[in-house]
């Protein structure tokens, strides 16, 4: 592990973890020839999707960030409250840091350890967070939270809070997300706590139009999935070539987006060559919609008992708060 240039403030440090190239290009490849085929959506986020990401969260249809932050504004002083001053904050998938900006004035915590795999962004947030909060200590921390096995030395030891808002565990498989949160309740401890956005089950035609926005920027966001592996993984997708298809699959609880290929065509990833039929799809994202009972049920196999759950005026998302069982 190195540590990257030194930012304005001496209480700001940031660190990368970095994972080989060949480790993704053969991740990459292989989700390509799966049946199946899949790519996985931690690859949305490059700088672009980032972007779009952003946009998204902007549109009319797209109700998931605009509910969180209702949520946080309306209940940050009772959360804070139930979790108390000087914890250690630690939030795996950062991004732009804009959920924990609005919990920090509440919470005061000790330590801020904002992590993701975007470089650019943990550094931009990392900089703004403490210019705002100058008596924050920031431990910044670049690197893929799915394969981050065990927690860098440099993070302080105290009372653990692992805050994982904007519904993102709903990216994985249920049985991945127990092995996450369980991976986490190690990184928490004893006297840890667990602070999670979830996305709740509600009317299939909202969810719908949520991931199917009149503007089409999730289709856009969706499709820039292919640019930024034609970029990294030495591939040759025609993103004209393909279109965006979103639904609620009700009986797994799901909204599930694919990439359907409008013709037979063939692309070069990297050293491979795939053949894809008209009408094929490549499967870019699981978005797992739960109650607070499922969830929690879920969160239990992970040694997390619920304390509170806050949810929104439209019972659309909750905010829920575990503690180490
Ligand atoms: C960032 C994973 C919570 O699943 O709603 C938004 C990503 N995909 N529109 C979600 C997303 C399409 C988002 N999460």
């Amino acid at each position: 592990m190195q540590a990257l240039s030194p930012l304005p403030r001496t209480r700001v440090q940031l660190y990368r973890l970095t994972t080989p190239s060949s480790d993704m290009q053969r991740e990459i490849e292989q989700g390509l020839l799966a049946t199946p085929r899949r790519i996985h959506p931690k690859y949305f986020y490059d700088e672009r999707g980032s972007l779009l990401f952003d946009q998204i969260t902007e549109q009319l249809e797209y109700y998931a960030t605009r509910a969180e932050t209702e949520i946080l504004r309306r209940y940050g002083a009772a959360i804070s409250a139930r979790l108390g001053a000087n914890a250690i904050l630690i939030e795996p998938g950062s991004g732009t840091s804009a959920k924990a900006e609005q919990l920090l004035p509440t919470l005061q915590p000790r330590v801020y350890v904002p992590i993701d795999i975007a470089a650019i962004h943990v550094r931009d947030a990392a900089c703004r967070i403490s210019h705002r909060f100058p008596w924050l200590d920031i431990q910044a921390l670049v690197t893929d939270i799915c394969t981050m096995e065990q927690l860098p030395d440099f993070i302080p030891a105290g009372r653990r809070v692992i805050f994982y808002p904007g519904s993102s565990i709903g990216n994985f498989e249920p049985a991945a997300a127990v092995a996450l949160l369980s991976r986490w309740r190690e990184f928490a401890g004893t006297d840890g706590h667990l602070l999670i956005g979830v996305d709740l089950i509600k009317d299939p035609g909202i969810l719908h139009d949520a991931y199917n926005d009149e503007r089409g920027i999730t289709a856009e966001f969706n499709l820039n999935i292919l640019r930024h592996l034609n970029r990294v993984a030495a591939a040759n997708f025609d993103l004209n070539a393909f279109r965006h298809v979103a639904f609620f699959n009700e009986p797994k609880h799901r909204v599930e987006m694919h990439l359907e290929s409008l013709c037979d065509q063939h692309v070069r990833v990297g050293s491979i060559n795939i053949t894809l039929r008209d009408g094929e799809r490549i499967h870019t994202e699981n978005s797992y919609k739960y109650s607070d009972r499922s969830f929690a049920a879920l969160a239990e196999q992970a040694g997390w008992e619920l304390d509170c759950s806050w949810h929104d005026h439209g019972h659309f998302f909750g905010v829920l708060l575990f503690r180490a069982r």
